[in-house]
């Protein structure tokens, strides 16, 4: 199993490209099965999950065409299982994203039921009381969601519960081909949502109100298809800014939107960062200066992305002065917590926050990744500590993030992969 072994204690400096979100990758993928034309997405992220999408489509029969530059051609129109087994659905719960589009072009799928994951148990109850408010059939049996419908999805109105990014995303494609008008009143505002909508009205699809959590959709007959550019990673973006300023370093990332990241940035200026953004880059100095503690409140977008807390809870451990925490979108996202005491750090978790009292440095240790975000936290902590840090465990970074070593490398981190 592949290791990263990282020698701290050098601030980042230099410049590096950002590569296509995968958040909007993955449904825009899915977004493919509602027509039987050839969809070409392009500026797609060399990322496991992508891979696993790739090879979802292709065990339904879906044909898949990969150029070098990693822009994929998909045509659905070969299609011959209307199913995501369970061994797919399990290392990836973004799977769920193919349900809607199925049931929507050919009335009926079965997706296996995602488990809880290390952050929480994050259930799919909102995904599914949604399309059966548009008259999906759904029945959950020997660990499959099992829909049908009878001719096509209506339209409804629907008012989410919670703020859920896949659900929303799931009921918009669906709502896409359903017959007549659907409502998603609360829904989810994230840059991704409205990077899927933009791709489904590219495809012929009748959307309006994306980014604004009252999405309307007025259903089409049929999409067609289209050449679509994925939109930039910010929560890629987010993590190179981290790590730069917790290592009181100078870089500049370029390929992104400083527009998306507005919670980040302002949050960032107040660990001391100097900011500098133009329409595709931004750039971030801290002029060699220690950073200064930030209290952090995640929730749904435009607040501050809980993809981001374990990361800015790294930056914590280092900065001057006591920082807290407040996770409210996941359960149990603190698992990076319990290493980072482990390399030094003092931090304590109360129920769903952490307050962190920041130290000069941490010391290396070898220390394991839960999931794909607190992976990334981890090496992190391993840039801002003395001696040697080795993270386990990271086929969880390589789900979202392209060649984060070279990557890192180029900035003059002391970080090279081995494998065990
Ligand atoms: C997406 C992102 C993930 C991010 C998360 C929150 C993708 C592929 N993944 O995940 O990186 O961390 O948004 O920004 O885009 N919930 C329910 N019932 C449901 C659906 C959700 O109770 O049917 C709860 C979840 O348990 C969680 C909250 O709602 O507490 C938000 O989850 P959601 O926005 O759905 O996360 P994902 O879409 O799975």
């Amino acid at each position: 199993m592949d290791r990263l072994l990282i020698n701290g204690g050098v601030s980042l400096q230099g410049e590096i490209r950002i590569a296509g979100a995968k958040n909007s990758a993955l449904p825009i993928l899915a977004a493919t099965l509602l027509t039987y034309e050839t969809v070409q997405v392009r500026n797609l992220p060399h990322l496991f999950d992508i891979t696993t999408m790739l090879e979802l489509l292709g065990c339904m029969g879906v044909r898949t065409v990969v150029d070098e530059k990693l822009n994929v051609e998909v045509n659905s129109s070969s299609i011959e299982h209307l199913s995501a087994p369970y061994d797919l659905v399990k290392t990836m719960r973004a799977s769920i994203l193919v349900l809607g589009p199925l049931l929507a072009r050919y009335g009926k799928a079965e997706v296996a039921l995602p488990g809880g994951c290390a952050i929480g148990g994050r259930p799919v109850d909102l995904h599914i009381s949604a399309l059966q408010s548009m008259g999906a059939n759904i029945v959950v049996e020997e660990g499959y969601i099992k829909a049908s419908v009878e001719g096509r999805l209506k339209g409804a109105h629907i008012f989410m519960d919670l703020v859920t990014v896949t659900g929303t995303e799931n009921v918009m494609m669906a709502a896409s081909l359903a017959e007549g008008q659907s409502i998603i009143e609360n829904a989810a505002r994230e840059p991704e949502v409205v990077d899927l909508a933009n791709c489904l009205v590219a495809m012929g699809a009748d959307i309006s109100g994306q980014g604004t959590d009252t999405i309307v959709i007025n259903g089409v007959g049929e999409l067609h298809g289209c050449s679509y550019s994925v939109m930039p990673d910010r929560i890629e973006t987010g993590t190179y800014l981290i790590a730069a300023a917790a290592t009181r370093g100078h870089i500049k990332v370029k390929d992104t939107r400083p527009d998306i990241l507005d919670s980040v940035l302002r949050k960032l200026e107040q660990v001391g960062a100097d900011i500098k953004v133009g329409e595709n880059w931004i750039e971030l100095d801290m002029h060699g200066r220690r950073p200064r503690s930030v209290s952090v409140r995640t929730a749904p977008y435009p607040a501050f992305p809980t993809d981001m807390q374990a990361q800015i809870t790294a930056l914590n451990t280092v900065a001057k002065g006591t920082g807290s925490i407040t996770e409210t979108v996941f359960e149990n996202r603190f698992m990076h917590v319990h290493e980072m005491n482990r390399m030094g750090a003092t931090i304590k978790v109360e129920g769903n926050t952490v307050i962190v009292e920041g130290v000069n440095a941490l010391n290396g240790a070898p220390v394991m990744a839960t999931d794909l975000r607190a992976s990334a936290s981890l090496v992190i902590a391993g840039l801002v500590s003395e001696n040697q840090t080795i993270v386990d465990r990271i086929y969880h970074i390589d789900r979202g993030y392209e060649c984060i070593e070279e990557k890192l490398q180029s900035l003059g981190a002391k970080i090279h992969r081995v494998t065990a």
